[in-house]
């Protein structure tokens, strides 16, 4: 069971409260695909995702970033069991889609940086502290199924 300080419950869910599903999902989702290209071969029913501008207008990774944004919404409600919420998408990445858990990191950390970039001066090294213990906590809990 993850322990967890009042202050960095009240750091992760205000900086969610600040998040965009839709349009900071889809900056996620494209730094992804364009930072580690080989991702993009989990999303070949996607269309062309050739270069950067081909990301930026794929209206499918627009609606899939905001689906794993608001996977992780839900995560974010649901701090005391955040692996029970993660565990039948646990079992859909493994089993289903065969993604490699090292990829769940590297999209956290991706999510880092958009946030950054977006929240600026507050997103203090504390509060980076407190959602690097979430993304953490996050990844452990969809990496489950694959242990
Ligand atoms: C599908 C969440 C990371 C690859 C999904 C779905 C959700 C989700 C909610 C829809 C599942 C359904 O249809 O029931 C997440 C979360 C992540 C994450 C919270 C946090 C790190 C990744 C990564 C990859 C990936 C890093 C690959 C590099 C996929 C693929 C699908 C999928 C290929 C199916 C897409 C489709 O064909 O519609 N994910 N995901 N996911 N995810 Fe993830």
């Amino acid at each position: 069971m993850v322990h967890w300080t009042a202050e960095e419950k009240a750091a992760i869910t205000s900086v969610w409260s600040k998040v965009d599903v839709e349009q900071d999902g889809h900056e996620a989702l494209s730094r992804l695909l364009i930072v580690y290209p080989w991702t993009q071969r989990y999303f070949s029913s996607f269309g062309n995702l050739s270069n950067p501008t081909a990301i930026a207008g794929n209206a499918k990774v627009h609606a899939h970033g905001k689906k794993v944004l608001s996977a992780i919404g839900d995560a974010v409600g649901h701090l005391d069991n955040v692996k029970g919420a993660l565990h039948e998408l646990s079992d859909i990445h493994a089993f289903k889609l065969h993604v490699d858990p090292e990829n769940f990191r590297r999209f956290s950390e991706v999510l880092v940086i958009v946030l950054a970039a977006k929240l600026t001066s507050s997103f203090t090294p504390k509060v980076q502290h407190s959602m690097e213990k979430f993304f953490a906590v996050l990844v452990d809990g969809l990496s489950h199924s694959y242990h």
